[in-house]
């Protein structure tokens, strides 16, 4: 896939619209986590050293079109100014007058961070006249907004209508090979690692996968729907009821394929989801009655152990089990680690990925951890995104 790349264009003295994801999670005005902010540092450094007046744009969390005080694009700009050790000035707003004289004002090298593009509406529509507003902004723009590229928003998409000098930045370039390598020519044994719930979110691009993997092993709520969709018991663990038809399609195209096919062999139960509950081990890949399943049990990860040491390209999706409360963490860490000790190429996506790595302390071990989790579903269901179409050379 040819993309236009910041590394062929000229910058200097130039107003660059950057649109990033910098939708990080905030608790009572702190970042939590702040990959999404680090990832795109390699790009901010080349825009200024290559002297761009630099405009930084991004949304934070879903607002719904209106001001909110606490999807506030602020603390951003502070923890941004922190890691660059740069002034970066804040901007209220992402349009308007106000905002134009600001970025008139940018000197080379300077930064502008606007505030949060989804306190317009027409953002999330795509809107013809907003993007045009923003466009009117700069004279180049790049994306590295990898997380957002599935979204055909103004500020990822319909901009591109009205910017000349388009380029995708180094964050989306490393996501895009990174994925490619796992839909074009993958080195075999391909296993397919797939947990946590949205199940119907995630079995499209089970689908599209099919026909690339050797192995796929499940936990989590994927894992009891797909128990359930082979009719055995799951007790009262959580199940995507919605998603049985296409999980019992989705058994028949495996088994027509002969590739392995893994529910975990046990589980470990509780009967509650909280810290002090007591919990069990199963005998089976079953949930008895009045059981809840909150994690995969030691046959289970042995079992998964030794399909993770046979791939040699990996790509894991979502939690093995309630990895937040630490007593049902053991299933997802044991496979984090185990990821680690391979020399396979690996790669994990979605909303957990992060936080699982770094619980499991194997972050620096991972050949690959994608910054978005819907985005990096859909590129490996459809082969690109809509905002990544829009960069792409003709
Ligand atoms: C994400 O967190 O997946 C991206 O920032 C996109 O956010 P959205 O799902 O609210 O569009």
């Amino acid at each position: 896939m040819k993309i236009y790349s910041i590394r062929e264009k000229n910058y200097e003295g130039k107003k660059v619209f950057l649109r990033v994801d910098f939708n990080v999670p905030i608790k009572n005005g702190v970042i939590t986590d702040d990959t999404r902010i680090t990832s795109t540092i390699p790009t901010i450094d080349y825009l200024l050293s290559h002297r761009a007046r630099l405009i930084i744009a991004s949304h934070l969390g879903r607002p719904e079109g209106k001001v909110s005080p606490e999807f506030s694009l602020k603390p951003v700009a502070e923890r941004l100014s922190e890691i660059l050790k740069k002034e970066v000035k804040f901007a209220p707003d992402c349009i308007g007058d106000e905002v134009k004289k600001l970025v008139n004002s940018l000197k080379e090298g300077e930064i502008l961070l606007l505030e949060n593009l989804r306190f317009h509406s027409e953002e999330e529509k795509g809107d013809e006249n907003f993007a045009k507003e923003l466009a009117s902004l700069c004279d180049a723009y790049v994306n590295d907004a990898f997380g957002t590229c599935h979204r055909k928003h103004s500020s990822v998409y319909t901009i591109t209508k009205f910017v000349n000098d388009v380029a995708a930045g180094f964050l989306i370039e490393k996501e895009v090979s990174a994925l490619s390598k796992l839909l074009i020519n993958p080195e075999r044994p391909f296993l397919l690692i797939l947990g946590g719930a949205k199940v119907i979110d995630k079995i499209n691009m089970l689908k599209n996968l099919l026909d690339k993997v050797d192995t796929i092993i499940t936990g989590g709520v994927m894992a009891y729907t797909f128990i359930k969709a082979k009719n055995w018991e799951v007790g009262d663990s959580k199940v995507e009821e919605e998603a049985i038809p296409v999980a019992k399609e989705i058994i028949k195209e495996i088994n027509k394929r002969h590739l392995e096919f893994h529910t975990p062999l046990d589980h470990i139960i509780a009967q509650k989801i909280s810290e002090d509950a007591t919990f069990i081990a199963t005998e089976r890949g079953t949930v008895p009655h009045g059981w809840i399943g909150v994690d995969i049990g030691p046959q289970a990860i042995e079992e998964y152990i030794d399909c993770i040491n046979r791939a040699k390209t990996i790509f894991w999706n979502g939690p093995m089990g309630i990895y937040e409360i630490e007593k049902f963490a053991k299933g997802t860490i044991e496979i984090a680690k185990a990821i680690a000790k391979t020399n396979a190429f690996s790669v994990i996506g979605g909303g957990d990925s992060v936080a699982i790595v770094q619980k499991a302390g194997v972050a620096d071990k991972i050949s690959h951890i994608c910054t978005g989790g819907g985005a990096s579903l859909e590129f490996l269901e459809k082969g690109s995104l809509p905002g990544i179409d829009v960069l792409k050379k003709e």
